[in-house]
Formats: C-alpha cells, structure tokens, sequence
C-alpha cells in the first residue's frame, strides 16, 4: 500500500466501468492510449482497463488478499459511492473511483464525520446524495458496530440511504472481535440474518477467505 500515490498527486481517478458496454470501454481505453485486445470478452476487457487505470495511478494491490479483491472490485460498483470506516490505508481509495467517505473518527479525514449507528448519519450523508447506488461497508462490524443493537441500527441506516436499485457491500471478518476474549464471532449465516431482518434482498456470498483475516464479502440489494 506504500506505493500508492501521494493525496498531492489527483492525477488520475479511475471511472467507475459499472454498466458501460464495450464500445465505451473501448473508448476510454483509447483516448488513455491503452492497448488492450478489442477482441476479449466484456467482462474481460473491463478488467484489463481497470488494470491498465490501476498502472496509471501507480496502484499497487495490497499483499493481503482479500484487501486486493476489495481494491479490485470497488470500481465495478456504481456511483454514486458511500464509502464506510475511512484509515490511513483507505486514504488513497478515492483515485480508485469517486465516493464520500464516512468515519466516526474525524481524525481520519472522512468526507463526513457521523457514527452509521445514529440517525443524524442518514441526514448527514443525504445532503451529499439523495440516495446512493452502492455502499462499501467494509471493516466496521467488529471493529466499533459490535453489539446486535449497533448492527441492526446501522444496516437499517445503510438501507435508508441506498437507492431503490442500489447494492451494498459488506465486508467483516469471521472471527472474535480483536482484543474480546469472549466468542463475538459473527458466522456467515448470523450476518446473512442480520441482512435479511434490516430488509436487505439477494443476500450473496462473493468471497471467502480461509486465511487468517477469515474475510468474508456479501453483496445484498435494497430492493
Ligand atoms: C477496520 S476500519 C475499516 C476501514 C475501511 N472501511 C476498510 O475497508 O478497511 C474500521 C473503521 O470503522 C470506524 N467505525 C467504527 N464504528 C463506527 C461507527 N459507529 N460509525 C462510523 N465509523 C465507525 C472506525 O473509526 C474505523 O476507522
């Protein structure tokens, strides 16, 4: 994550590729000078862009895996973006695509400063965007929305702010809270649960990590 470019070096924002076909891509790619093979498949082909993109902002995926899998697919989410929990190594993730970063802790340097947890945060992020179209929750089950009450209130705050036919990612880790002795560990099908009760639809599971993060990744849609 070190080689991420500076905050001084906005040289690049990769755009977000959701929803264009090839042709658009195919655009992009040429009016950055980028030589991919036209003759790849679509999804193929985005990917290769995103790369080429990822080159330009002298990107480099982190050496965790399930961070790089994260860094990889925050761009084929569409826009507009709320980000939550921002730190130092989210920091650069706003050249990746546009998105209004969220964190309780100003001392980050979010965008807005709210706990998810508390209704001033759907009136905070609204007067951003009406409504948003995807939402990265990554990282802020277990590492501050710990107890069920704080969980229920936050994803029924992120529901409330997501667009009728956006989609919300949600990141967290399949193990004891860091520093808890006692088993506070949330399992895929409890947090599928907590989804399902805030009203969340197309409860998926995308990713699984057996190493020792245990990174679990769902994505779930407001309608
Ligand atoms: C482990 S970091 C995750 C950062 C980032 N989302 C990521 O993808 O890694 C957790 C962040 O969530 C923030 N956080 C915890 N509880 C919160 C709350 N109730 N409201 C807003 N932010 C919160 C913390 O301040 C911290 O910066």
């Amino acid at each position: 994550m070190n080689s991420l470019p500076k905050s001084k070096n906005k040289t690049c924002n990769i755009p977000c590729l959701t929803k264009k076909n090839k042709r658009e891509l195919i655009k992009l790619a040429n009016e950055n000078k980028f030589k991919i093979d036209e003759k790849l498949k679509l999804a193929d082909y985005k990917f290769q862009l995103l790369l080429k993109y990822a080159n330009k902002v002298k990107f480099s995926y982190s050496n965790i895996k399930s961070r790089e899998y994260l860094e990889k697919i925050i761009p084929c989410f569409p826009e507009p973006m709320l980000f939550l929990g921002w730190a130092k190594y989210t920091e650069n993730y706003n050249k990746i695509c546009e998105m209004v970063s969220v964190d309780i802790n100003k001392k980050v340097n979010p965008d807005i400063t709210t706990d998810i947890t508390k209704v001033d945060f759907v009136e905070k992020v609204k007067q951003r965007h009406k409504s948003y179209k995807s939402i990265i929750n990554n990282g802020t089950i277990g590492w501050g929305i710990n107890d069920p009450k704080q969980i229920n209130n936050a994803l029924q705050n992120c529901k409330k702010v997501l667009a009728n036919d956006g989609v919300m990612l949600l990141g967290w880790n399949v193990k004891a809270y860091e520093g808890h002795s006692e088993d506070t560990t949330i399992t895929i099908p409890m947090m599928k649960k907590y989804l399902k009760n805030a009203g969340f639809k197309n409860i998926k599971l995308i990713y699984n990590a057996k190493d020792e993060w245990k990174q679990i990744y769902i994505i779930c849609t407001n309608k």
